[in-house]
C-alpha cells in the first residue's frame, strides 16, 4: 500500500493536472503576455511515455483524477496516443480546451473515456472575442460547443471575467445554462500570473458577480463538494447551471487536492507557489520520483502559495516571480 500525498494541514491531494505543452492556437491577454513569449524547446517537454510514466506513478500515490491542459493540449500532434493511454489508468480523465480542434477528436476523447470537458470562452461577440483571445475564432468555438454536447458530452464553460473589458456579458452567459441540463458555466475571477497586466482594479469579485447575476435571476445555490473552487447555482427553471469560482476574493484553499505538472515536467504543489521540483529530470535518471512528491508536498502553503488572502501588494510579488499561466498550465 502506498502513502497518500498528504500536506502539514492533512490535505490528501488526489487531482492531477497535466499541461501537454505551453503552445496556443490562441493567445488570450490573461494567459500570456503580448510580447516576447519563449516557448519551451521541444527536448524540456515531457514525451509521451514520460507523461504515462509520471501519472502511473501518481494513480499509484492516490490519485483519482486527471485533467490535461496546456497551453491548448489539442496542439500537441501525439495528444490521442497520450489521451487513450491515460484513459487506461484507474483515474478519471478530463481535459480543458479552447475547443477550435475539438472536432477532429471526438472519436479519441471517447475512446479515452473522457466524459466532461471545460471549454474556455470569455465573450459571446466576435469583437470582444477576438480582442481577449487575438484571434478571430468565436463562431468555430460556439459550433464546437454545440458539436460536443450532441455528442453527449458534458461541457464547463470557463469565462475570466474583467472589469471593463467582458464583464457586461455576464447575465447572457447565465442565459447559455438556461438551455442544456449538460452545460454548465464557471464564472473565475481574474487572477494574477506574470505578464497578463492583471490589476485588482479589473477584477469583478464573486459578490460583484452575484449582484449582477440577481439583477436579472432568480436562483438558489446547489449543494458541493469540499474540493470544488466553485460555488455553483442554478437559475429557477434552468436547465444546466453556473458557477463562481472566486480564487482572488474568495479562495477555497482549505480544500485543495490539486497538484500540477507543468509540460516541462515540472511538480508545482499550488498555482502560485513558485517552488517546483524537477520530476522529469529525476524520472530520466532514475531517482526517486515519489519521495520528491512526498517531500514538495511536505512544504506546501495553506494558501496561496503562502501569500494568504491576495492585496494588491503581496499579489504583485507572487505573479513577478511566477510563470506566466500558458507556462504552467490552466
Ligand atoms: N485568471 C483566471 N483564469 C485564468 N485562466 C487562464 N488564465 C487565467 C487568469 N489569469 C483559465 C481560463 C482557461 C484556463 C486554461 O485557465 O479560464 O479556461
Ligand atoms: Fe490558450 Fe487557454 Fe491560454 Fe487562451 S487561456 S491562450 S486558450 S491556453
Amino acid at each position: 500500500m502506498t502513502t497518500p500525498i498528504l500536506d502539514r494541514f492533512g490535505r490528501k491531494h488526489s487531482y492531477l493536472r497535466i499541461s501537454l505543452t505551453d503552445k496556443c492556437n490562441l493567445r488570450c491577454t490573461y494567459c500570456m503576455p503580448q510580447e516576447n513569449m519563449l516557448f519551451m524547446p521541444n527536448k524540456h517537454l515531457m514525451q509521451a511515455d514520460e507523461i504515462v510514466e509520471l501519472a502511473r506513478i501518481f494513480v499509484g500515490l492516490g490519485v483519482d483524477k486527471i485533467r490535461l491542459t496546456g497551453g491548448e493540449p489539442l496542439v500537441r500532434q501525439d495528444f490521442s496516443s497520450i489521451a487513450e493511454r491515460l484513459g487506461a489508468l484507474d483515474s478519471a480523465l478530463t481535459l480543458t480546451t479552447n475547443a477550435i480542434y475539438v472536432d477532429q477528436y471526438l472519436p479519441t476523447l471517447k475512446k479515452a473515456g473522457i466524459k466532461s470537458l471545460n471549454v474556455s470562452l470569455d465573450s459571446l461577440h466576435a469583437s470582444r472575442f477576438k480582442a481577449i483571445t487575438r484571434r478571430d475564432q468565436l463562431q468555430k468555438t460556439l459550433d464546437h460547443i454545440d458539436l460536443l454536447l450532441e455528442e453527449g458530452f458534458v461541457v464547463k464553460i470557463n469565462m475570466v471575467v474583467m472589469k471593463g473589458i467582458n464583464d457586461m456579458e455576464v447575465n447572457e452567459f447565465v442565459g447559455m445554462s438556461l438551455l442544456n441540463e449538460r452545460l454548465h458555466v464557471r464564472f473565475i475571477e481574474f487572477m494574477p500570473f506574470n505578464g497578463n497586466e492583471w490589476d485588482m482594479s479589473k477584477i469583478v469579485s464573486y459578490n460583484e458577480l452575484l449582484a449582477g447575476i440577481s439583477d436579472q435571476y432568480r436562483f438558489s445555490r446547489l449543494p458541493g463538494d469540499r474540493h470544488d473552487t466553485a460555488h455553483q447555482f442554478q437559475v429557477e427553471g434552468g436547465k444546466g447551471s453556473f458557477g463562481i469560482i472566486g480564487t482572488v476574493t474568495h479562495p477555497f484553499c482549505s480544500g485543495c487536492n490539486r497538484i500540477r505538472l507543468t509540460a516541462d515536467g515540472k511538480l508545482k504543489n499550488c498555482l502560485f507557489d513558485t517552488s517546483e521540483v524537477d520530476l522529469l529530470t529525476a524520472l530520466r535518471n532514475g531517482s526517486d520520483v515519489q519521495g520528491l512528491i512526498h517531500d514538495h508536498f511536505d512544504k506546501k502553503h495553506f494558501a496561496h502559495g503562502g501569500h494568504g488572502q491576495f492585496t494588491a501588494e503581496n499579489a504583485k510579488e507572487t505573479y513577478e516571480a511566477n510563470r506566466t499561466m500558458i507556462a504552467i498550465g490552466g
